[in-house]
């Protein structure tokens, strides 16, 4: 996690760096610092919390100069503090590093540096990347920055700076994202692009070990021995009004009412009635597919629920069996995989840790992958086979809303072109299930339009501490993303149950006044549904149901009803989830939470 930033041009630095940080603290804000050099000398500041303590201590002390870097911190190794913030420096303050990502061999280089005498100030990984670069450093600043990466072992994107080189920027990675933005006679580095877009478009997406050196020569990219990199320019097509927030009062709201674009832009060119579904990122032949003997679909949190769809409509439509895998559990359970299996990662970021370890893993063993994701050259999409991106644009909020949608609508799209090359479904079949995609975004417009109802509920249902989600079927997947959204926001206890299960122990939960939301919009599984939840009723849970409209028989044995627009079983956890969403929103509003960026999490988890 931690993002990090990097100004080297004209202007004063400090403005252009907390702009950057302000767009990158999605990525952590346990702390901000950052390090401008001024005619020669290098000056820090740095503090615990948001940013905007940062901003109030550079408000007062302005920092001068025109090259920087700055950081925003998720913290691991140390607790959130003035102390263990980034930039780190050597002892005599004449190097400075922000690092995304961890050192994993930190203990044995600190001590390697302690019987050295370097001192160390903070209990940071990071620590150690100054001294060591400090140790190499022989009046060349970029031969030290190589010699101490060739030492550490794990993660990191870094940027540095060094005040004895007062012209240079050196920035590097290895397994954690890095960008670098092009401007005229200026240039950036960022861990995300939207760090960037309010200056360039213009952005080199870097590679592991690909060193960038910024001096007043312009910009150099090299390998470690020197050879130098052509690099092609990558060109931002999406607008930086797209990571803003638009008059939403939050990006979570915002976010949720973007999911019909994002669904039609997921669904934009492949699913196009009358015309087989061709995928352009995707090169698995109908051989390839007839072939498999396995999938696995492989993600963490949200991701992982949205795996928990595509597990049941790829082996409805395609009959190919799937395990579904939280990726944090994959490679230490020996998971059985040849070259007849395919993994499917789900992940909006492409950076997640756990995810890449897993594709790690099934690549090493043979297996094809393909990368599910919302960013364009993140790690996922270039260590993949094959590649489908969702059309979500930027997300921003923590709590993922529009990148579960069109991750849905990828499961879909994946399933019906594994059918198609199979051959399981007819062309009529298939040709009608796109037909029924098609309008989910009007049916999700309609959802959406029905939001006052979850306001009133949240406003009286708002100071419980507990609450259930139940679902059968496809509606128990959509459950636990029902559950996760609400505690991630809102910091409500709840656990989601298959609703058959709840007899098997967890019903002894329930009492007077017990919340529980129900989800009962697959047709087949009704009846069976309406059982569970007057179980439920009678046993004094105040039950509220989303169910599909015209199903009003089922008002006799709950609380309340939401009613959704009816779409296609296989296809009702994209509007089911609407409600859900906005339930988690509201409840968080009603509380005061921080609804963006909810305590101790990060948008993006890039350590284990
Ligand atoms: O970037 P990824 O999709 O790999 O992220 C996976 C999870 O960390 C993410 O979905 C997380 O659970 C969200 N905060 C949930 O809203």
């Amino acid at each position: 996690m931690c993002g990090i930033v990097g100004y080297f041009g004209i202007k004063e630095a400090q403005t252009i760096l907390i702009d950057g940080l302000r767009k990158l603290e999605y990525r952590g804000y346990d702390s901000a610092g950052v390090a401008i050099i001024d005619n020669g000398v290098l000056n820090v500041t740095k503090c615990k919390g948001r940013l905007a303590n940062l901003e109030a201590e550079l408000l007062e002390t302005p920092l001068k100069g025109t090259v920087g870097i700055g950081h925003t911190r998720w913290a691991t190794h140390g607790k959130p503090s003035d102390e263990n913030s980034h930039p780190h420096t050597n002892e005599k303050g004449t190097i400075s590093v922000v690092h995304n990502g961890i050192i994993e061999n930190y203990i044995h280089l600190r001590e390697w540096l302690m019987a050295k005498g370097y001192k160390f100030v903070s209990e940071t990984d990071t620590e150690v990347v100054p001294h060591l670069i400090d140790f190499y450093y022989k009046g060349n600043i970029v031969e030290a920055v190589k010699k101490a990466t060739a030492k550490m072992e794990g993660s990191y994107a870094i940027a540095v700076l060094c005040s004895d080189e007062p012209d240079k920027l050196i920035a590097v990675r290895k397994d954690s994202p890095l960008i670098v933005g092009l401007g005229e006679n200026e240039f950036y580095v960022a861990s995300d692009i939207p760090a960037v877009l309010n200056h360039t478009r213009e952005v080199y997406l870097l590679e592991d070990n690909e060193f960038v050196v910024i001096s007043n020569d312009g910009i150099k990219l090299e390998d470690i021995e020197g050879d130098i990199i052509n690099k092609e320019v990558f060109h931002v097509t999406w607008d930086a009004a797209a990571a803003e927030k638009g008059g939403y009062e939050h990006f979570m709201i915002k976010e949720i009412h973007e999911q019909p674009k994002a669904i039609r832009d997921t669904m934009t060119s492949r699913i196009v009635l009358g015309q087989p579904i061709t995928l352009d990122d995707i090169n698995i032949t109908k051989e390839q597919i007839k072939k498999l003997d396995k999938i696995y679909i492989v993600a963490c949190g949200t991701a992982y629920h949205a795996g928990a769809v595509g597990k049941y409509v790829i082996e409805k439509l395609a009959r190919i069996p799937v395990e579904l895998d939280i990726a944090s559990e994959f490679k230490y359970r020996d998971p059985i995989i040849d070259k007849n299996t395919l993994m499917i990662v789900i992940s909006q970021s492409g950076e997640t840790a756990d995810t890449m370890s897993a594709l790690r893993l099934a690549k090493e063993k043979g297996a094809r992958v393909i990368a599910v994701t919302n960013v364009v050259g993140s790690a996922a999409s270039r260590e993949a086979d094959d590649v489908l991106y969702t059309w979500a644009g930027p997300e921003i909020a923590v709590a993922s809303t529009k990148a579960y949608a069109t991750q849905l609508i990828a499961m879909y799209i994946i399933a019906l072109f594994f059918a198609q090359n199979k051959e399981t479904l007819s062309m009529d079949k298939i040709e009608e299930i796109k037909a029924a995609m098609l309008e989910l975004p009007e049916k999700a417009e309609e959802m959406l339009k029905d939001k006052e109802t979850i306001q009133k509920f949240t406003a009286k249902t708002y100071m419980h501490k507990d609450m259930f989600f139940i679902g059968r079927g496809l509606d128990y997947a959509v459950a636990l993303e029902g559950s996760l959204k609400l505690k991630e926001v809102s910091y409500i206890h709840s656990d989601a149950y298959a609703a058959g299960e709840l007899k098997h122990g967890a019903i002894a939960l329930m009492e007077e006044g017990t919340i529980v939301i129900a989800l009962a919009t697959q047709e087949e599984l009704f009846g069976k549904m309406v059982s569970n939840m007057r179980e439920l009723s009678t046993r004094g849970a105040k039950v509220y149901a989303f169910a599909p409209k015209g199903h009003t028989e089922i008002e006799k044995s709950v609380h309340a009803v939401t009613y959704v627009p009816k779409v296609l079983d296989i296809l009702a956890p994209v509007i089911s989830v609407i409600p859900l969403q906005l339930l988690a929103y509201y409840m968080a509003i009603q509380k005061g939470c921080d609804v963006d960026k909810p305590r101790n999490l990060a948008k993006s988890v890039t350590v284990e």
